[in-house]
């Protein structure tokens, strides 16, 4: 037996989320996280090979003369966290919106102007590969440096297809060069650009481009803004119909300024997750229950937008959903990469428990992007993708807000 390149000992408490790898954390399970007092875990050839109490660790036989070991005493030590949303790939930013949306003009209203998503869709075009790559390999350390070892970027800031493909592209050019594993989603619905009709825009998609994208093998989901002014419920069943066929896996922004079926069309659909969901009626919220639909919930967002409003998550909890937590990263709704941020506010404003926020922020993350198999939990065979943080337990996390808790990233069982 070769000896562990890495052992984690005498943790505070170590959280495995474990036991969900088939199936997410649904209702009530959400509030297992898996901890264990003095825990510890080795690492052999980037896996979690043994996770336990820090004797039985030792016991287990991994931790030989060659092994490095690290010290985790009066910390917490946690999956990787998992971000299942965001519009990380862009280039430019948007800070003249923040006096605007205090002065009262709605998000919305910004983007009928040519602002918004269509300002950011202007600036990423007129960028050069190299910038927009530049920009964003900043945005994903600083991800990194707050513990985020997984991530989903999605496409959307420029809706024609060479934009598109070029943005997707660009994600997998990322992915192979910083440590973060990041999952490509094909985001062409994401603003309707001025040349055009929502209908004909949807027709152009239906059409002519999500087969040429599906062709091109660089995205696994397909995603559309479900809004009413953007793509109504119809114009959005059509998109992810055809997307479907094509052979990606669906998402859907629903219901986040207005209730207006989107929360519906995801359980119709069967969506794997739907993101936002502020506004979703009960219909939609039982809907996405019986239909196994994962809730992405973006509370940065709804901080963001500064009206009060979250998701109603203890609601979807009650109902039996499995809830995932995401930053939504992008330059307008959200400019913020911080996954620790998200952990208070979900606990503060969306009333979960740490452990719930854990297991949102982690494992079922994870199944919101099809990588529950290899990450998200400390868990035997999983990717060696470890925080330790600096903080003596769970509650602490969200607790002590406004600062960056992680002390040492560990990815693939490399200290990053
Ligand atoms: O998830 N809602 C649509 N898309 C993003 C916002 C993107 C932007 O404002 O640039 C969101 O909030
Ligand atoms: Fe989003």
């Amino acid at each position: 037996m070769p000896s562990a390149d890495l052992f984690i000992h005498s943790a505070n408490y170590l959280a495995t989320v474990g036991g969900h790898s088939a199936k997410p954390a649904q209702g009530k399970e959400m509030a297992n996280a898996g901890l264990i007092e003095d825990g510890a875990l080795a690492i052999y050839d980037g896996k979690i090979v043994a996770v336990g109490k820090t004797s039985d660790v030792e016991e287990s036989g991994w931790v030989g003369s060659a092994t490095q070991c690290l010290n985790a005493q009066g910390k917490f030590v946690a999956p990787g966290f998992v971000d299942p949303h965001t519009h990380a790939l862009y280039a430019g930013s948007r800070e003249h919106e923040l006096s605007l949306k205090i002065k009262g003009v709605p998000y919305l209203d910004i983007l009928k102007q040519g602002g918004g998503i269509l300002s950011t869709v202007r600036k990423t075009t007129q960028a050069s590969d190299e910038e927009i790559k530049a920009q964003t390999m900043k945005r994903l350390s600083t991800m990194l440096s707050l513990g985020t070892t997984t991530a989903e970027v999605k496409s959307g800031y420029g809706l024609s297809l060479q934009e598109e493909l070029r943005a997707l592209r660009l994600i997998h050019e990322l992915n192979a060069e910083q440590p973060i594993d990041l999952v490509a989603t094909f985001m062409g619905a994401h603003a309707v650009p001025p040349e055009y009709s929502e209908e004909s825009f949807t027709e152009w998609l239906v059409k002519d481009v999500l087969h040429k994208v599906a062709q091109e093998n660089l995205a696994e989901y397909c995603d559309v803004f479900c809004e009413p002014g953007v793509f109504s419920v119809a114009s959005s069943e059509r998109i992810l119909r055809e997307a479907r066929k094509q052979g990606f896996k669906l998402k859907i922004h629903a219901d986040e300024l207005e209730s207006a079926g989107g929360a519906e069309l995801a359980g119709q659909l069967q969506v794997v997750s739907a993101e936002h969901l502020l506004k979703a009626s009960d219909e939609g919220i039982s809907a996405m229950a019986k239909n196994n639909v994962i809730g992405v919930i973006l509370p940065a967002t709804s901080f963001n937008l500064a009206n009060n409003t979250y998701a109603r998550a203890r609601d979807m909890i009650g109902l039996g959903m499995a809830i995932a937590l995401a930053t939504d990263c992008n330059p307008g709704s959200s400019p913020t990469e911080s996954m620790p941020f998200v952990l208070t506010l979900a606990c503060l404003y969306l009333r979960l428990t740490p452990e719930e926020a854990l297991t949102a922020a982690t494992i079922n993350a994870a199944h919101a992007i099809g990588k529950a198999d290899t990450v998200g939990s400390l868990e035997v065979g999983k990717q060696g993708d470890v925080l330790i943080l600096d903080v003596p337990n769970i509650d602490y996390l969200p607790y002590h807000f406004g600062v960056n808790p992680v002390e040492t990233v560990i990815k693939n069982g490399i200290i990053v």
